[in-house]
């Protein structure tokens, strides 16, 4: 496969709020600048809170309107600006497709599989009868691992919480979307479940040469279905590098506290939890957003924002003490 140089995915200081009942802005996402390449899986990690999902929904195009954008998004080459929303229809669903958290939100309680893949196909231009639609889905659904036979004619009711997820997998890719945002796909799934549709997901990335954005709070999920690691806290991306490097070199006091929150294979530990809470939107402290848990913090910390910086390769942190 020939890759493109340029990114299929870029922010450039992007920021993202949400307006209240006063007019108020409450900024959740601040000044964001990914360059996300063909092919690649990159994953977003972060405490709850911090802002995952408003920037995979910004990406995607499913903001809600009382949403303010700041900065540039840029799916395949092409500008896609909030306020225009036929620009914004252009990517959704065609460039850039959705696996979420809750299968239920990508399934129609009250339509068969079948329908939903129909409706699917003709949001995409295709004219299929039923057969058609039968014989295109299929293919897709035993991609996934579904029996289209068991599978078509079922409401979304009608199926395992794992074969819902499945599903609602095979409609993501089916619109043709080379670019897959996957928000917390699996945290709805037993331990077992989670491993397969990890599995799944790394799959039909290969088979389909998609580009994946994962959304995870699971450091473990993100070391075993990525390629790259942007940590978010408090809106900001606060440490990006490839897996293997944040997993041995990890440069943020804050990737360091995540890490010690999660087992690794082999090595017998104590877990521990990061003391203290992150910052709500509105509150964020001056300085660097972590500094009122940050163990190693020094008096510019509290006064000034450190910026995200490169100390080698493709490894960014933003902290004053590296
Ligand atoms: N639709 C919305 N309207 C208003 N505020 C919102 C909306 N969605 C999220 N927020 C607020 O924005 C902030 C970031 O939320 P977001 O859901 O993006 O975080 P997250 O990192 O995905 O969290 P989680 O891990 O819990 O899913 C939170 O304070 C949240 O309350
Ligand atoms: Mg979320």
């Amino acid at each position: 496969m020939v890759l493109n140089s340029e990114p299929v995915v870029e922010t450039r200081d992007l920021s993202i709020g949400y307006l209240d009942e006063y007019d108020r802005v409450w900024w959740v996402v601040i000044g964001v600048n990914l360059r996300i390449n063909e092919g690649e899986t990159y994953c977003i990690v972060g405490e709850s809170g911090c802002g995952k999902s408003t920037l995979g929904n910004a990406l995607i195009g499913i903001l809600p309107p009382y949403a303010e954008t700041r900065g540039i998004i840029r799916i395949m080459g092409e500008e896609i600006v909030r306020d225009d929303k036929h620009c914004y229809w252009k990517s959704r669903g065609r460039i850039v497709s959705y696996i979420p958290q809750n299968p239920g939100k990508a399934l129609h309680p009250f339509m068969t599989i079948h329908v939903q893949f129909k409706h699917l196909y003709r949001a995409r231009g295709l004219r299929l009868d039923d057969r058609g639609v039968a014989e295109k889905a299929s293919r897709i659904l035993e991609l996934v691992g579904l029996d289209p036979d068991e599978v078509l004619d079922s409401y979304p009711h009608e199926l395992s919480g794992g074969m819902q997820q499945r599903a609602a997998i095979a409609m993501a890719v089916s619109t043709g979307a080379k670019i897959i945002v996957a928000d917390e796909p699996t945290s709805s799934l037993d331990a077992n479940l989670r491993l397969q549709i990890l599995k799944l997901l790394r799959k039909i990335k290969e088979e389909l040469g998609i580009t994946l954005i994962m959304i995870t709070h699971d450091l473990v999920q993100a070391s075993k279905n990525c390629e790259r690691i942007g940590v978010m806290y408090a809106g900001r991306i606060v440490e990006e590098a490839p897996v293997k490097e944040i997993f041995r070199n990890p440069q943020h006091p804050y990737t360091q506290l995540l890490l010690e929150t999660v087992p690794v294979l082999g090595v017998v530990k104590e877990l521990k939890t990061i003391p203290g809470e992150p910052p709500r939107p509105g509150e964020y402290p001056p300085g660097c957003p972590f500094h009122p848990r940050c163990p190693f913090r020094i008096d510019k910390c509290s006064r000034e924002e450190p910026v995200l910086r490169k100390i080698n390769g493709k490894h960014y942190v933003s902290c004053w003490l590296r």
